[in-house]
């Protein structure tokens, strides 16, 4: 997208083509941003191999990573153990985030000292354990040493904080975030691989504004786990119980109460993320008529589906034909994207990007041919090519050459061929 909100002519992104798709989902991108889409659904619907889950990607990667981006594909809902109403629902809470702002005692600064101090291990082997751990911090206006618990070294490690990192370290809980190298190092390396922040202000004692990103499912599998006593028995239970089915309905009321209280509080805001359903034909009624529902529900996320069928009968109904398999009902509810199927030189360009994604050489006969083979089958299937007509290149010690191209596609048949070899000897397969 540039700035006038057009998708570019050429390619970008890694996408080709497809010019009003892209717009239209650039906007989808802008209203995502602009918290307008929640509770909303868009479709994208066209022939297969026209980019629908590419570009259903490329809005997960454009949104960033403060917006929440659950994928699934439709038939994820089928299972034996789980309710498909309850995975539908947990999908739909993983594209829910909640930011939440806290203010927190914490220790912040500058790293001057990390000193692990060891005594005798008391059980009298060999080695010596951690009785504590002191750390110097530094600010602008003073240093402190603060002695610390020897678990704490071990996130230490973790988080490789080092000396000269500036750090801080939450009072209550101990939670250590490196938030980057001292910005008095930045000359140290001319590679920028680094983030470097400035020596903080003020007393290395301070409250300091925590930011978190969640998601509501992240709450509900994290209060699912507590549950319980604490005698052997139930602990038994809990490790023997699957964990699926251990977020019950009133766990989650429960949490939206919460949820909805910290909202009010304003320490909390919700972040409506997208949830991508892709083959959204296989769902079945059901399914539909929850989604219909969760979709009205306060807190939803835009969901956005994908499907390659046309007129087709909706799974478990199966006298009810309705454009893409989608109850008449839900589909008035949403904005529907249309992808198109691509020319000759739109594959071209496909071609060439994923050639080069995968550095394969081709020249621009091979490109040619690969495209011209690609509109008499299918896209997908000249992509495919890709890989085989480089290893026999490979083999053969050579560049790729239309000849290897044309070898690669007689090892390997499209599904036009393969079915026509079946028409024509399909008595020999068992039936
Ligand atoms: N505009 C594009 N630019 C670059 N690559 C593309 C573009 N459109 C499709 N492709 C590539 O073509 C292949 C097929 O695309 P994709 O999987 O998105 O199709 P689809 O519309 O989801 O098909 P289906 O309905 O069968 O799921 C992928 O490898 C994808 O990366
Ligand atoms: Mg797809």
């Amino acid at each position: 997208m540039n700035d006038q909100g057009d998708a570019p002519d050429g390619a970008s992104a890694g996408l080709v083509g497809q010019k009003e798709a892209r717009e239209a989902a650039g906007i989808v991108v802008d209203l995502i941003r602009m918290k307008k889409l929640a509770g909303r659904a868009v479709l994208f619907a066209g022939p297969s191999g026209t980019g629908k889950t590419a570009i259903a990607l490329a809005i997960s990667q454009e949104l960033g990573t403060k917006v929440p981006f659950c994928p699934m594909v439709a038939s994820e809902v089928y299972s034996t153990e789980v309710k498909k109403t309850e995975i539908l629902m947990e999908n739909f809470r993983r594209a829910i985030g909640l930011r939440v702002r806290e203010t927190k005692e914490v220790y912040e600064g500058e790293v001057i000292e990390i000193t692990p101090v060891e005594t005798e291990n008391p059980l009298g082997s060999y080695g010596k354990t951690i009785s504590h751990l002191i750390v110097g911090l530094k600010t602008a206006k003073g240093t402190k040493h603060l002695k610390l618990d020897p678990t704490i070294y071990d996130d230490i490690q973790r988080e490789k904080v080092e000396v000269g990192d500036v750090i801080y370290i939450e009072a209550n809980s101990g939670t250590i975030m490196r938030q980057g190298r001292c910005d008095i190092y930045a000359a140290e390396y001319d590679l920028e691989a680094e983030e470097y922040v400035p020596l903080p202000k003020g007393d290395v004692r301070k409250t300091r504004k925590v930011v978190q990103d969640i998601t509501l499912h992240d709450l509900d599998a994290a209060n699912s786990k507590t549950q319980g006593g604490k005698d052997i028995l139930s602990m038994v239970g809990q490790l023997l119980k699957p964990r699926k089915t251990e977020i019950t309905d009133k766990l989650r009321t429960e949490i939206n109460r919460v949820v909805d209280k910290y909202i009010d509080e304003g320490i909390a805001e919700l972040v409506p993320g997208v949830l991508f359903i892709d083959e959204v034909h296989m769902l079945d009624v059901e399914c539909f008529t929850y989604l219909h529902r969760a979709l009205e529900s306060k807190i939803s996320p835009i969901v956005i589906f994908s499907t390659n069928r046309g007129m087709s009968s909706v799974r478990g109904h199966e006298e009810m034909i309705s454009p893409h398999g989608i109850p008449f009902d839900l589909l008035d509810r949403l904005l529907i994207i249309k992808t198109v199927p691509y020319n000759k030189s739109e594959q071209k360009d496909i071609l060439r990007l994923k050639a080069e994604g995968e550095e394969i050489v081709l020249d621009e006969n091979c490109l040619d041919h690969l495209a011209e083979l690609g509109s008499k089958t299918t896209l997908r299937y000249a992509i495919q090519l890709l890989n085989p007509a480089k290893q026999i290149s490979q083999i053969q010690g050579g560049a790729i050459t239309i000849d290897i191209i044309t070898e690669a596609s007689q090892l390997f048949f499209d599904f036009k061929r393969s079915a026509k070899v079946l028409a024509e000897g399909g008595d020999k397969f068992i039936k």
